[in-house]
């Protein structure tokens, strides 16, 4: 394979006021990902380039960047399904900027603890009584929404969250119904307190870049959809029959 040209967007806050691209050639070898490229950066050109990056396998989820302009795994990415280069390396979109490649992930964060992404239970078994069990068709009702890394490709790619930055966002709403629809769980009325707000599932357009993006396929904005129409029935419910628990 030819060199090839990796475009990097830079950020180094102690001798910077703007990002500046710095551009690297790359002596890429066949079947080589977006991150083998810049590792051979930090390894042998340049040390001082910032990026996350942890088990090079697609399962972490922090290699994310956006690459020619789209929210990418770096480790699952081929440098030769980028070219013809100038590659362009740059940081998530929404996040803030820490340094090069590195975004603030503290708002993801924030919100994710909001739709509580555990089991609830209003009563435990004890230890004694054995496990909660639960059917094939119970588990695979849930089981794509558990695919989710956190990867936060489906953030950088929500125009919706681009716009409106409280929005709770793609993947912590498909957290939220994976537990929803775990039957173990007991704690959606808990959920809905942030998800029914305006700025949870509401605020949605329904555009579904997040789900062209997900590498797990998760399909977030199925999540989304399919949540707004569950919250649609409780409520006509709640108004027929006032009292009711969803
Ligand atoms: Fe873990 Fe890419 S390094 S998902």
């Amino acid at each position: 394979m030819e060199p090839v040209t990796l475009k990097v967007l830079r950020y180094r806050p102690e001798e910077e006021v703007e990002p500046t691209y710095q551009e690297y050639e790359v002596p890429c070898q066949d079947n080589w990902m977006v991150l083998d490229a810049l590792n051979h950066v930090k390894e042998r050109l340049d040390g001082t380039l910032s990026y996350r990056w942890a088990c090079r396998m697609g399962v972490c989820g922090s290699c994310g960047m956006t690459v020619n302009g789209t929210p990418v795994l770096t480790c699952a990415t081929y440098v030769e399904d980028v070219l013809p280069g100038p590659v362009v390396v740059e940081p998530l979109r929404g996040f803030p900027v820490i340094r090069d490649l590195v975004g603030d992930i503290t708002d993801f964060m924030e919100k994710l603890g909001r739709v509580k992404p555990w089991l609830i239970r209003d009563e435990k078994k004890s230890p004694d009584e054995g496990e909660y069990l639960q059917t094939p068709e119970e588990v695979a009702d849930y089981k794509q929404y558990s695919m989710c890394i956190n990867c936060m490709l489906c953030y950088a790619a929500c125009p919706i969250y681009e716009l409106e930055p409280d929005f709770i966002g793609p993947a912590a709403i498909a957290l939220a119904q994976r537990y929803n629809l775990d039957s173990r769980d007991q704690g959606e009325e808990e959920r809905m307190d942030v998800l029914s707000q305006h700025d949870g599932v509401w605020a949605c357009t329904f555009i579904g870049e997040c789900s062209v993006v997900c590498p797990k396929n998760v399909d977030p904005a199925g999540a989304i959809q399919r949540y707004k129409v569950s919250a649609t029935v409780d409520w006509v419910r709640s108004v027929l029959m006032p009292g009711r628990k969803p």
